[in-house]
């Protein structure tokens, strides 16, 4: 009965999506979060805030929002404030798109953008990455048409990890498209590579930034957009109307000071380098370089789903990638059938699945590496 109230574009959502329950592993490596916790002056920035936690939050989050521009060297009323970058994904979608208006996003990549798209009515074409996960401009360019009201590329991708476009693409997209094109710079920090200052020429170029993973606030939803003010002012139409006090006083405390010290982004990073450089010692796999917070692992003798079930068994929860629509050839219903039937090609050029791995902490680091490795060199004979 309830079924026949939904919107016909809910039921388009996927059903029971990422979570179905609290993470409960020991060791959670499945969301690309940043394992180096807040400084100590985040924490005090947090707790005096806590003091006026009966107002409702600053509106217009204006002390962050100087900030951000000063950060960002772009003006105020370039930026809106939003819930994690997952909400100004969604505020963009809300704002822009009419039911049967397209949008262009790439495959495999984040899911937000096409399920935001879904919610509201518009279509949705997914240009698959080239088979090395580059990106293919010419493709994506040639499915532009009337109907394409938004492009999206994060830059770096999620799950590959890689930056997918330079500003020359950028430009010859601009070139043909008068929607937004919007790039999901969410990992900004790690990469350092941005194209910001295109937004002074380009009036449909939008810029998405995340604090989540940079700098460690995934728990408070800190995300923001930058873009034209005309863009701007549209966005805020929706939000300021519907939900003027969305960005809770705790999170802008929390971001305003964060934007004091890279700290935990430089710590974050040799953590990463370190366990890049044990990954790639690990017989069976193949590691891609990431500028995030996760890395992309190409594997050779055992499935995705199987790794995934079995590192759960130790307390290490990871992303199997067939959720992104990199998926096993081979679905492995039984943990126990570990070993991937044997094909005429060589296990080397097989590819039997993707899974994203986050970095874990210092502390974690060798138990996850020696996990790895037990399972992915374990015989079905051998008992674990
Ligand atoms: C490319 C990309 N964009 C956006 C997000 C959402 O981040 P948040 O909502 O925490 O800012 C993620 C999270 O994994 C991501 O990988």
């Amino acid at each position: 009965m309830i079924e026949k109230l939904v919107r016909k574009e809910v039921k388009s959502l996927p059903s029971g999506f990422w979570y179905k329950e609290p993470p409960k592993h020991r060791i959670i490596l499945d969301s690309g979060e940043n394992v180096i916790s807040v400084t100590s002056n985040v924490r005090k920035s947090i707790k005096a805030s806590v003091d006026n936690i009966n107002r409702y939050p600053d509106p217009t989050q204006s002390k962050l929002k100087k900030a951000l521009a000063e950060y960002n060297k772009c003006k105020f009323e370039n930026i809106v404030v939003t819930n994690g970058s997952d909400e100004a994904i969604e505020l963009l979608a809300k704002t822009f798109l009419n039911k049967n208006d397209k949008i262009i996003t790439l495959t495999p990549s984040f899911p937000t953008y096409k399920n935001a798209a879904l919610l509201m009515g518009a279509k949705v074409i997914e240009i698959k990455l080239n088979n090395d996960f580059s990106f293919p401009v010419e493709k994506l360019i040639s499915s532009i048409d009337r109907k394409v009201k938004i492009i999206f590329i994060a830059n770096p991708n999620n799950p590959t990890g890689n930056l997918l476009v330079n500003e020359r693409n950028i430009k010859s997209i601009l070139k043909k498209f008068s929607g937004l094109l919007v790039l999901d710079e969410c990992y900004y920090e790690l990469c350092k590579k941005t194209f910001l200052y295109l937004i002074k020429d380009y009036k449909n170029l939008v810029i998405l930034r995340s604090m989540s993973k940079t700098y460690s606030l995934a728990g408070l939803r800190i995300g923001y957009i930058i873009a034209n003010k005309d863009v701007v002012s549209w966005l805020k139409r929706v939000s300021d109307t519907l939900q003027p006090f969305r960005v809770n006083a705790i999170a802008q405390a929390a971001a305003l000071k964060s934007l004091e010290s890279e700290a935990t982004i430089q710590k974050f990073l040799k953590t990463k380098r370190k366990f890049y450089s044990k990954l790639k010692e690990i017989k069976g796999i193949k590691v891609y370089p990431s500028e995030t917070t996760f890395f992309l692992i190409e594997l050779k003798t055992k499935n995705s789903l199987y790794m995934k079930k079995m590192l759960e068994k130790y307390g290490i929860s990871i992303k199997d990638c067939s959720a992104f629509g990199l998926e096993p050839r081979y679905i492995l219903k039984d943990t126990r059938l570990s070993d991937i039937p044997k094909t005429s090609k060589s296990s080397e050029s097989s590819v039997f699945g993707y899974i994203r791995i986050g970095v874990p902490a210092e502390k974690d680091m060798l138990y996850v590496i020696n996990i790895l490795k037990k399972i992915l060199h374990y015989k079905y004979k051998n008992k674990l």
